[in-house]
């Protein structure tokens, strides 16, 4: 028996689109940072008394192809470790209630560290973001801290990540304004390959995320906080540009969504710098300098409710721990 923790992470340099979609190795390099304030804990059992899978995600029973994800995941897991149990598997993801940001990244990082150590297995850390990125591409990420990048590679031995910087020496901060509370209707699997497929634009994405890679570590070696943030502003709207493209055409993005770019470009109008990034779903997440939290806090709690601003520092990389059964 085994259990980890991983935290979400939040791409700086977006991921979105896949070349190969079985191994999930992607079409572009990547670059985020992992998030003290979310996380998922999984505790994994491989038991011979198991007449099948049972699975419960904050203690609900998962069935479905929710389950199916997970057990073609654990497939992987017994074919490294020939391990030919089924496993009982209980995750909680410790996001605040409805947030809507409840992410496949600790989801699938947490599981590869339990699962793997709980079959037996004592992966490094580089062999567990591979087998992380089987079951959800940012999930590669989760497993270290701090700043961290994911090279696209080739196959599935090269396709892994790598901490830039675990620990920040420096004040970098996000802020996530909760924005839904339900389901997206378009998987990011299914968006991300849509805009691979159909958009015109796909070409250039793949462009803009070379030179964006570049910039940006470039700019987090030299600790500009504004440099990051606007690197990591254009390159969320140039990936968003993608949805808007594809064919059919499609946003993640919400009025909120819209009124939330508008509170921060309205602030930095004011002086203070924090730029604002989106993924596959409407929440906006605001990036700043901590020393101008209040500020920002201030400001934006005069269009949303306080309880909908979440601040998270940077957090950690995976912890795994060997339980007794
Ligand atoms: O790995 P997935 O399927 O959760 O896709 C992640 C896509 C984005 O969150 C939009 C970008 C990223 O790099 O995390």
């Amino acid at each position: 028996m085994a259990t980890a923790k991983a935290h979400t992470n939040i791409a700086l340099v977006k991921y979105w689109g896949k070349k190969d979609q079985d191994l999930i190795i992607p079409q572009t390099d990547s670059l985020s940072m992992t998030l003290d304030e979310f996380y998922t804990t999984t505790r994994v059992v491989f038991d011979p008394a198991l007449t099948a899978e049972q699975i419960t995600v904050n203690d609900q029973p998962v069935t479905g192809k929710g389950a199916e994800r997970i057990t073609k995941f654990l497939d992987i897991v017994r074919q490294m470790s020939g391990r030919q149990d089924f496993a009982r598997v209980d995750s909680h993801n410790h996001v605040p209630t409805a947030a809507g940001l409840a992410s496949s990244a600790s989801a699938f990082a947490a599981l590869a560290g339990a699962a793997s150590r709980a079959s037996g297995l004592q992966l490094s850390r580089r062999d567990l973001s591979r087998l992380a990125r089987r079951g959800s591409g940012s999930a590669t990420r989760s497993i270290y801290g701090g700043l961290v990048e994911w090279h696209r590679g080739h196959d599935d031995a090269t396709s892994y990540a790598e901490p830039i910087m675990e620990k920040l020496d420096f004040g970098l901060e996000m802020l996530a304004i909760m924005i839904n509370t339900g389901r997206k209707k378009i998987s990011s699997r299914h968006g991300m390959q849509s805009s691979v497929i159909t958009s015109p634009y796909y070409a250039s994405w793949k462009e803009v995320v070379a030179n964006d890679m570049e910039t940006m570590k470039a700019a987090i070696q030299a600790k500009d906080i504004p440099a990051i943030g606007h690197i990591a502003e254009e390159n969320a709207l140039r990936m968003h540009a993608l949805t808007l493209s594809a064919d059919p055409g499609y946003t993640y993005f919400n009025n909120e969504t819209l009124t939330a770019i508008q509170a921060v470009r309205q602030l930095r109008d004011q002086g203070i710098n924090c730029y604002f990034t989106m993924d596959a779903g409407p929440n906006v997440k605001v990036i700043y300098d901590r020393r101008d939290r209040e500020r920002i806090v201030d400001g934006l709690a005069q269009t949303f409710a306080p309880e909908r601003l979440v601040v998270s520092p940077a957090g950690p990389g995976i912890e795994i721990w060997d339980e007794n059964n």
